[in-house]
């Protein structure tokens, strides 16, 4: 049985945001060089923005894809994949973010509620395909063949995340819940520790700085991820 804080812990629920992977070079999007201070994400990450200027939309999206290629999972990305792995009871780790570092980091079942890079949709067959190739108004669809049908599997603003319901139901039933580098400005992902501590789980928050929801969390611990982060799996796997 692990103990933390005083509690029992057997399931734990983490989520993650652009701050985790900050340290890998990744920009955020709200600090003061984040994505959004550089674009309008209405002009970027709406369905309305992609029907207006697909065009503007692609390069955004395949400059992203491509930069996977230079970096490199980081010690918070590895610490939480082997929380999963060693950790004896159940680790459940949801991600906002779209980029591939838990999974390079060696965690397992990643559940990206926001969608991935390395993922595009076919509006005319509707199939998910792995790629971390470009894609434009006139790339093919290899599955059925279509062409210029191909749009980032990215949920954009005013669009349902994925995965919502088993989210839930893993809030609703998790002794610890962690927050890990978001700024708890986007809906629903910043309501879920409302939701855990309505199952009378425990809740820390890491983060660089206060976040629009630092007050609903029980433990804040303020710094950099890669030290929190590796910090609290020591905690949590010391037992
Ligand atoms: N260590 C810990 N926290 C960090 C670090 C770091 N090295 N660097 C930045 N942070 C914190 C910032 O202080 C900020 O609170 O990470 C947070 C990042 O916040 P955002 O840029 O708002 O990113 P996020 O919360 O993931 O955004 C949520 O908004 O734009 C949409 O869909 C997009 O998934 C995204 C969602």
């Amino acid at each position: 049985m692990t103990q933390f804080n005083g509690r029992t812990v057997n399931r734990i629920v983490i989520l993650t945001g652009a701050g985790v992977s900050a340290e890998s070079g990744l920009a955020t999007f709200r600090d003061s060089d984040g994505l959004w201070e550089k674009h309008d994400p209405m002009d970027i990450a709406t369905p309305e923005a992609f029907a207006r200027d697909p065009d503007l939309v692609y390069r955004f999206y395949n400059a992203r894809r491509n930069q996977l290629k230079s970096v490199s999972p980081n010690v918070a990305h590895r610490s939480l994949a082997r929380l999963q792995a060693e950790f004896p009871g159940e680790v459940f780790l949801v991600t906002q973010n779209v980029d591939d570092l838990h999974e390079r980091g060696g965690s397992v079942q990643v559940c990206h509620m926001h969608g991935e890079l390395n993922s595009v949709l076919c509006k005319a067959c509707s199939s998910a395909i792995r790629t971390s190739k470009d894609i434009d108004g006139h790339s093919t669809c290899p599955e059925c063949g279509g062409s210029g049908k191909l749009r980032p599997d990215i949920v954009w603003f005013g669009e349902i995340p994925y995965h919502m319901g088993k989210i839930e139901r893993r809030l609703e039933t998790c002794d610890l819940f962690i927050a890990v580098g978001t700024s708890g400005v986007v809906y629903p992902a910043a309501g879920f520790v409302q939701g855990a501590l309505l199952a009378g789980a425990m809740t820390v928050e890491v983060n660089r700085e206060v976040s629009e929801v630092t007050g609903s969390f029980h433990q804040q611990r303020q710094g950099l991820a890669t030290d929190q982060v590796r910090n609290l799996v020591e905690e949590l796997l010391a037992d």
